[in-house]
């Protein structure tokens, strides 16, 4: 019989190779169709007499993706139900089989992928720095749901197991070895012989080691389930993300029953996906794929990169830059900067890549070049000198006449309109605006800033090299404060204003933690740096007739700069904000309505200044911009499923009692 998705080749070794290649896709899914089809081939193949069967992927990139995401959008309970029974009917067919069955890896395998792949009897992967196995359903809202969190704590014990379904990372063949995840590993060209020669062994019933048969005996389970979920509660709050708890709660009850545990982890997973929180999850995935897509590697591929400001942002681009790849060269006025801005990338890398070779080759990669040799050299420069349009622009001419004919120059700038900037090249069309947020190393999104004068070739490029760095590019028009700060700033000022009329920076941060953000407001400015913070404010207030509180003006004024001087709202000790744990306020909810709606409004009339092309870009950006709560989908979503009625009628209530800045921006009217 033909099948859409599979092939079955038998071998002269009697064994049956199952390729999977899913049909007009780049990569393997599990989706309803794939195991249905998977589940009548296992039926067959269980009735003849085969010595062993061996999943084997034929896509080049890789072996599983895992399920089908799309299916997830909309889903109700009861059909999500249907499917995850579905996937755990293969599942436990793959585990009841009569003959071996071996999951053969190369590339990644994600998910169901590697859920299917624990239901065989044994698993081998090729040790190419592409292989990587995951479980990262937890990023979806949900956990494991083909049987996976049971078969994989049975075969790798609980920590490794909650390490990887917890924290959804993925890990390299090595460590998969290490932790017996897997059975075997060689190289690619290898894989195929040592499939076969698996295939020759029985099916094993697998041992616990002792060391893991005690973590999960139901003494210790109790007291471990607790230190577990003690951890993750100081990373995502129950209500908001609930997926974690509902999978330690599994085990704990249910891990000495292996099918009753199965059952119920297939009634968790379709409760959570159904569940607002997992759909906004899916939700940003989507978004985090649509902002992929908008830059297209094939496009475009610079060799060299020249930084010009060594500072906080051009040294951590710099560092960024190196360590995905690139030949960066990065200039500084001032020497003693570069030396720190070399210190800072190595201190990176060695967090990032632990391996000496690996540090040393990319600290070849970055050479400090106080005179600014690369100039020359470069295809694009990134300039993140200080935030004054005429120090911009004096750069600029000097370096202009220096510069490769087709080389890009981008700036980092916070908020001077493109156009002001470009007034001074020969070639406007050169700049762009490519704006990355602070911490560079964390925050995935870039700004691309286009102005009236930008080359639309040079925005593509750019966007392309953004993809290169592992950025997600959003195009802004340019205008001040761009999209991420303008909507921030009204929230960050909110909070100030809340601050000078007594309520403590402690129950303000705290508000907008309960909501889901990653930081508090207050702490968010003093990290920011209350001098920027203004200069900012000052800015966005003069285009769009804002106040700036006086609160802020007087301390900068008065030489508290925030995190960076150790004063600010807070007091800093290693870098640390000294928070008063007693401090409380009456009314919270106020206190976070505050904010929100604040964030919100101008999210809205960020719509109606059309800065970016849709609702979907607007949420991407905050979210990845900012942290926006993403089980919350962004800020047009959160409209959307509070009701914008009741937000409405929120707003007029704050107008009345504290003034006009809460009036409705006309924007509301396009949500
Ligand atoms: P910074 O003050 O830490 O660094 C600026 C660096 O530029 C200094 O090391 C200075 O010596 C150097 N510099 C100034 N003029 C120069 C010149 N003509 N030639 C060579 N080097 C020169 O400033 P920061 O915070 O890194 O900001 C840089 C740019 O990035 C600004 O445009 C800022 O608005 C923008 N930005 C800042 C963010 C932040 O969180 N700090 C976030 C996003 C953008």
């Amino acid at each position: 019989m033909d099948y859409m998705h599979w092939s079955i080749k038998q071998d002269e070794n009697n064994i049956c190779w199952l390729l999977f290649d899913y049909k007009d896709s780049a990569t393997n899914i599990l989706s309803t169709q794939a195991l249905e089809e998977l589940k009548d081939i296992l039926e067959q193949i269980n009735e003849a007499e085969t010595q062993a069967l061996i999943f084997k992927s034929m896509k080049s990139t890789g072996f599983i993706a895992g399920a089908n995401i799309n299916e997830f959008v909309g889903i109700d309970y009861q059909a999500a139900l249907s499917l995850i029974t579905l996937g755990h009917s293969v599942m436990n067919k793959i585990e009841a089989m009569k003959c071996t069955t071996i999951s053969m890896i190369h590339g990644f395998c994600m998910g169901g992928g590697t859920e299917l792949s624990l239901a065989c009897d044994y698993i081998i992967c090729s040790d190419d720095s592409a292989t990587r196995l995951s479980l990262p359903e937890v990023k979806l809202g949900i956990h494991p749901g083909f049987g996976g969190s049971y078969r994989c704590i049975r075969r790798i014990g609980p920590l490794a197991a909650f390490d990887m379904m917890l924290t959804g990372r993925s890990i390299n063949a090595k460590l998969a070895k290490k932790l017996k995840l897997v059975d075997e590993i060689t190289a690619q060209r290898q894989l195929e012989r040592a499939a076969i020669a698996f295939a020759a062994k029985k099916p094993v019933s697998r041992q616990q080691s002792i060391k893991n048969r005690l973590l999960n005996n139901t003494l210790i389970r109790g007291f471990l389930a607790k230190k577990i979920t003690a951890k993750v509660a100081k990373k995502a709050a129950k209500k908001h993300y609930p997926a974690p708890y509902k999978l330690i709660s599994l085990w704990l009850k249910y891990y000495d029953f292996p099918r009753k545990m199965l059952e119920k982890e297939a009634i968790s997973v379709a409760e959570l996906v159904a569940d607002p929180s997992a759909q906004n999850l899916v939700r940003v995935y989507f978004l985090q794929e649509q902002l992929k897509s908008l830059g297209d590697k094939k496009l475009f591929k610079p060799l060299h990169i020249h930084v010009i400001g060594g500072g906080i942002m051009g040294g951590d681009i710099a560092a960024w830059c190196a360590y995905k790849g690139f030949q960066v060269s990065v200039q500084d006025q001032d020497p003693a900067i570069l030396a720190k801005t070399i210190e800072r990338a190595y201190q990176l890398f060695s967090k990032k890549l632990r391996d000496k070779r690996l540090i040393s080759n990319t600290m070849d990669r970055l050479t400090a070049d106080h005179k600014g040799y690369g100039v020359e050299h470069a295809d694009i420069i990134i300039e993140a000198i200080f935030e004054d349009a005429s120090v911009k622009q004096s750069l600029y001419q000097s370096i202009e006449p220096r510069m490769k004919k087709n080389a890009i120059l981008a700036t980092n700038t916070s908020s001077i309109p493109l156009e002001t900037l470009a007034s001074c090249l020969k070639k406007p069309g050169r700049l762009v605006g490519l704006h990355f947020f602070n911490p560079v190393a964390l925050m995935p999104l870039v700004e691309i800033i286009h102005g009236e004068q930008s080359d639309k070739k040079t925005i593509k490029n750019i966007a392309a090299f953004s993809r290169h760095i592992d950025k997600l590019p959003l195009a802004v028009k340019s205008s001040p404060g761009f999209l991420v700060n303008r909507i921030l700033m009204p929230y960050l000022l909110e909070a100030i204003l809340m601050y000078a009329e007594g309520i403590p920076a402690e129950a303000i941060d705290k508000a907008a933690l309960d909501f889901g953000m990653p930081m508090g407001p207050i702490e968010l400015a003093d990290t920011v740096g209350l001098d920027v913070c203004l200069s900012v404010a000052n800015i966005l207030a003069e285009s769009y007739h804002k106040q700036v509180p006086e609160q802020l003006e007087h301390m900068v004024k008065t030489g508290y700069l925030g995190k960076k001087n150790n004063k600010g709202f807070y007091s800093y000790q290693n870098g640390k904000a000294q928070k008063d744990s007693t401090s409380s306020y009456r009314n919270m909810t106020d206190v976070q309505q505050r904010l929100i709606l604040m964030l919100v409004n101008e999210a809205t009339a960020c719509l109606r200044d059309k800065i970016v092309d849709n609702e979907d870009l607007l949420d991407a950006g905050v979210i990845f911009g900012t942290g926006f709560a993403p089980f919350r989908g962004g800020p047009i979503k959160y409209i959307h499923d509070s009701g914008k009625h009741d937000l409405q009628v929120q707003m007029d209530g704050f107008k009345e009692q504290l003034g006009e800045r809460f009036t409705q921006d006309n924007g509301w009217e396009l949500v």
